[in-house]
């Protein structure tokens, strides 16, 4: 096989995968490798997996099968993310197609394994080293208005169904000039709103350039002082971690965006138990209404299983309580996979396919009866949004509201452009409005 000159990078999963794809991108970039142009094969191909449910996990496989009787011949693939983390050299065992199996905190060692897979070596590389893989990147490139950063990694909380403690390992956070670098690095290039990123975000501690030790809190108010950056968002939150300081920045720093994704996963406390989640539906209820004390127009977003071992029709009765009772703007909601060496997966009492199916259907249903109500709410009002991409109509552009509400609008802004939009319609995913110009200054 010769070295590879193009790459393709396709990323499953979260936003931490995303941003890793870009790094990865970035890394190749930087070695003298061009991103294969759209429609044409790349002679790399990087599947950024996620091994969260089983269906996604399949997903990596059968890009693979479809890879290597590809039209143009096999290109080098290599298997990188939580599916390559949790399998392996199990995964050149399960296709001889694969020629590099790279964990998540292994990838800045990418240009290495091609070079040696290259020479026919397959390799496998799944450590994680205690060297920060960030530091052997290269600098951050041009990015959109809205860019990701990671800033932790890992999770300890063990929820018996989740794979993320095992592929990602234990909770580490990213040094605080590390991250406040990045972030000017970042809006140097073009960004304005980042989004910090963690499996569990608001764990994240730092020491500040005056030697204080604090949290999340401390370094969105550290960044909130960067000009040029609009809008501070951050994801996933676990409701054990989320102090005063955070909630009461909410209502202080205007930068920071009135939208948490706080995942509740059900509303019923035998199966949070079940699930050693730690909190209760009346803790996490109690917890909201402090946001909501602290900024009144926040908006909550979750995350729901249903199916997990041992649920009855009572238990999902109290799911669908807690969303009526919080109100949710959005949501993702799946249907529980047993995932190999979590306990839930050794648990009794499954659920039948069917009985997880209606579930689903029905949580959903609710789910976006409330995005429909949150996004009819703002029928009327003006609202500022960061233009992100063009539309389909000519002359349309779309941008994200505060919410992350996608808004639709003509006008002859530019991406990257923050301008303020009337809304005059809502579906349950989008919001469509018209421009409306500030007054001219007298
Ligand atoms: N089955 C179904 N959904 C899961 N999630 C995590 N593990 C599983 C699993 N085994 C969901 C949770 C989590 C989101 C990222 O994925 O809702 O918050
Ligand atoms: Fe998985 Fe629970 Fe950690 Fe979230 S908090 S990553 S669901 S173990």
């Amino acid at each position: 096989m010769t070295h590879p000159k193009t790459f393709r990078i396709k990323s499953f999963g979260c936003q931490m995968n995303v941003y890793d794809g870009e790094r990865m991108a970035e890394l190749m970039a930087d070695k003298g490798l061009a991103p294969a142009a759209d429609g044409e094969d790349a002679d790399l191909v990087v599947l950024n997996t996620c091994h969260i449910r089983e269906k996604a996990a399949e997903k990596a496989y059968s890009d693979v099968g479809r890879l290597r009787t590809r039209d143009g011949g096999k290109p080098m693939i290599a298997l990188a993310g939580c599916v390559a983390q949790a399998e392996g050299a199990e995964a050149q065992r399960r296709s001889d197609a694969i020629d590099i199996v790279v964990g998540p905190q292994a990838y800045h060692r990418l240009p290495e394994l091609v070079a040696e897979a290259a020479q026919g070596r397959r390799q496998v590389d799944t450590d994680m080293p205690v060297l920060s893989k960030f530091d052997a990147m290269p600098a951050r490139r041009k990015v959109g208005p809205s860019a990701f950063l990671t800033v932790q990694e890992g999770c300890d909380k063990f929820c018996t169904y989740c794979v993320v403690p095992y592929t990602r390992g234990a909770e580490v956070s990213r040094p605080w000039s590390d991250v406040v670098g990045e972030a000017e690095g970042l809006v140097e290039g073009g960004a304005r709103e980042i989004t910090l990123l963690g499996q569990n975000v608001s764990a994240w501690r730092g020491i500040d350039e005056k030697g204080h030790e604090g949290g999340l809190e401390l370094l969105i108010r550290r960044l909130a002082k960067i000009d040029g950056l609009e809008r501070i968002r951050y994801t996933t939150s676990h409701p054990a971690d989320m102090d005063e300081g955070l909630i009461a920045a909410h209502g202080e720093v205007d930068k920071l965006m009135p939208y948490l994704h706080l995942p509740v996963q059900s509303g019923s406390d035998r199966i949070l138990k079940a699930m050693n989640r730690s909190h209760t539906a009346d803790s996490y209820l109690a917890l909201i209404e402090r946001f909501r004390a602290a900024r009144p127009d926040m908006a909550i977003s979750g995350d729901f299983i249903v199916g997990f071992p041992g649920e009855t029709e009572e238990d999902f009765q109290q799911t669908l309580a807690i969303v009526d009772a919080t109100r949710y703007a959005s949501a993702y909601s799946f249907k529980y996979s047993a995932r190999p060496g979590t306990p839930a997966a050794e648990m009794k009492g499954a659920v039948e396919q069917h009985v997880m199916d209606d579930r689903l259907q029905r949580l959903q249903a609710r789910l976006s009866a409330h995005s429909l109500a949150f996004n009819r709410s703002k029928i009327g009002e003006t609202l500022s949004i960061l233009i992100d991409r063009k539309g389909k109509k000519p002359g349309q552009m779309i941008g994200k509201s505060p919410w992350l509400q996608s808004v639709f609008c003509e006008t002859d802004a530019s991406i990257g452009d923050l301008v303020e939009v009337e809304i005059t319609e809502a579906l349950p995913n989008s919001l469509g409005g018209r421009r409306v110009r500030p007054a001219a200054a007298a």
